[in-house]
C-alpha cells in the first residue's frame, strides 16, 4: 500500500542490543527516511519497545543503555524528530491499561498460534507471562496511537494481524468503532545477510555493528566466511557473501559494474571487504561521531533524554483519548479527572 502524509505510520523498535546493519537496512533506514517524506502533522510515529524488552532482559542497566543505544541510533542517523514522534514506550503508560481491555476479549487459541512465540521457546527463552501476551502489548502499542500502517520485517507481520483480530472483536463485541483497524507494510529490504550468510542478527553473533570503526570495523567486516576461490576466479555474484553486504551500499549503476568485474575474475575476497569498509565509512562516518558523543557524555545523554521527553508529550494525549474511548466503551467511564487531589 502506499504510504501518504495523510496516514499515521507507527513502529516500535526493541531495544535489544547494539542495532546492526541488518536493523538499518531492513527498518531504520525507511524510519529515517519516512520521518522526512511524510511531512509533520504526527504522521510518523517511532517507539522504543522497553515494556517488550523486559520479557527477555531482566537487567535494569543493560535495559537502560539499550534504550539509549536505539535512541542515539535513530538521532545520529537524522530521524527528523520535529516531524516525527520519538519516544519510550513506558513513558506513555497508557499502552499497558489498554493492553488489560484487549487481553480481557482475546481469546488464548490466537495467542497460541503466535509463530515468534514458539520460536522464542524452541530457543530456550523461559516463556514468562508476558513473552505470551507479548501480541496483545503490541497490538496495544498500534490502536492507542490510532495507527493506519506498520512498517515491519517479515518476522512481525502475523503480530500486526493478530493486532487486526483484536480490531474487529473488540469494535464488535462492544458496538463501538473506538479502535482503528491497521495494516502491515514489509520492508523492501526483507533480509539482510550476516558474516555466515544467514539472516543477520544479534542473536546469531554474525552481526556488523552500524557504528563499529578501526580494529573492530576490520575484525567484524574479516569475520564475513568467504571459500578458497582465488581472486582470478569468475564468480557468481550470488555465490558470494561478502558482496550480499556489500550490494546493500551501491548505486544500481555500481551494482552493475561490481557484478561485471566479478563475473570477468580479477576480484579477491579481500577487495570486496575493503569496498565494504570504505562504503560504511563514507555512510557512517559522520553519524558515528554524533552517536559516540550521544552514547557517553552527560550532554549527549541529555539530549536524548529531552528528545525522547518531548515524544512522550505528543504520543500521550493520542493515547489517552484512545483508552477513555475503550473504557467508555466497556463500561468504565473515565472519572479519573475527578479523583485527581
Ligand atoms: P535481531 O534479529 O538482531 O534481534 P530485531 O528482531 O530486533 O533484530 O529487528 C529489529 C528490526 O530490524 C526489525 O524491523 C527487523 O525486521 C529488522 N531486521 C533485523 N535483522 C534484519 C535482517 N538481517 N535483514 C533485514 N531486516 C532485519
Ligand atoms: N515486536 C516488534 C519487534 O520485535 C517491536 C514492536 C513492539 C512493534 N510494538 C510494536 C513493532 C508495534 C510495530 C508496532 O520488532
Amino acid at each position: 500500500m502506499p504510504v501518504t502524509g495523510a496516514m499515521r505510520f507507527l513502529s516500535g523498535i526493541q531495544p535489544s542490543g547494539t542495532p546492526h546493519l541488518g536493523n538499518y537496512f531492513g527498518a531504520i533506514h525507511q524510519h529515517v527516511q519516512a520521518s522526512r517524506s511524510l511531512g509533520g502533522g504526527d504522521s510518523a510515529f517511532f517507539f522504543i519497545a522497553d515494556y517488550h524488552a523486559l520479557t527477555t532482559t531482566h537487567d535494569a542497566t543493560k535495559l537502560r543503555q539499550q534504550v539509549r543505544d536505539v535512541a542515539a541510533t535513530y538521532v545520529a542517523l537524522g530521524l527528523d524528530v520535529e516531524q516525527a514522534v520519538l519516544f519510550r514506550q513506558s513513558d506513555v503508560p497508557e499502552v499497558t491499561e489498554l493492553t488489560w481491555l484487549l487481553a480481557s476479549v482475546t481469546g488464548m487459541g490466537l495467542l497460541e498460534r503466535a509463530h515468534s512465540y514458539k520460536d522464542k521457546v524452541s530457543n530456550n527463552i523461559k516463556p514468562s507471562v508476558g513473552l505470551f501476551t507479548y501480541p496483545i502489548l503490541m497490538a496495544a502499542d498500534i490502536v492507542a496511537y490510532d495507527s493506519d500502517v506498520v512498517p515491519v520485517g517479515g518476522d512481525q507481520v502475523q503480530h500486526v494481524e493478530m493486532a487486526q483480530d483484536m480490531v474487529t472483536h473488540f469494535n464488535s463485541t462492544f458496538s463501538v468503532e473506538a479502535l482503528k483497524r491497521p495494516e502491515w507494510h514489509l520492508s523492501p529490504t526483507p533480509k539482510v545477510p550476516g558474516t555466515d550468510g544467514q539472516k543477520m542478527s544479534k542473536s546469531y553473533n554474525n552481526a556488523i555493528g552500524i557504528f563499529v570503526e578501526g580494529k573492530e570495523q576490520k575484525k567484524q567486516v574479516n569475520a564475513i566466511v568467504t571459500d578458497s576461490r582465488e581472486p582470478a576466479e569468475a564468480k557468481e555474484p550470488d555465490s558470494v557473501n561478502a558482496y550480499g553486504v556489500l550490494s546493500l551500499f551501491l548505486t544500481r549503476e555500481e551494482r552493475v559494474e561490481w557484478e561485471d568485474r566479478l563475473r570477468a575474475g580479477g576480484v579477491g575476497y579481500g577487495d570486496l571487504k575493503k569496498a565494504l569498509m570504505e562504503k560504511m565509512d563514507a555512510r557512517f562516518g559522520e553519524a558515528r561521531a554524533v552517536y559516540r558523543d550521544l552514547m557517553t557524555t552527560p550532554a549527549g545523554e541529555e539530549r536524548l533524554e529531552a528528545i525522547l521527553a518531548r515524544g512522550a508529550a505528543r504520543a500521550r494525549p493520542v493515547a489517552q483519548a484512545t483508552l477513555w474511548r475503550c473504557l467508555e466503551a466497556v463500561g468504565m467511564p473515565n472519572t479519573r479527572h475527578r479523583l485527581q487531589p
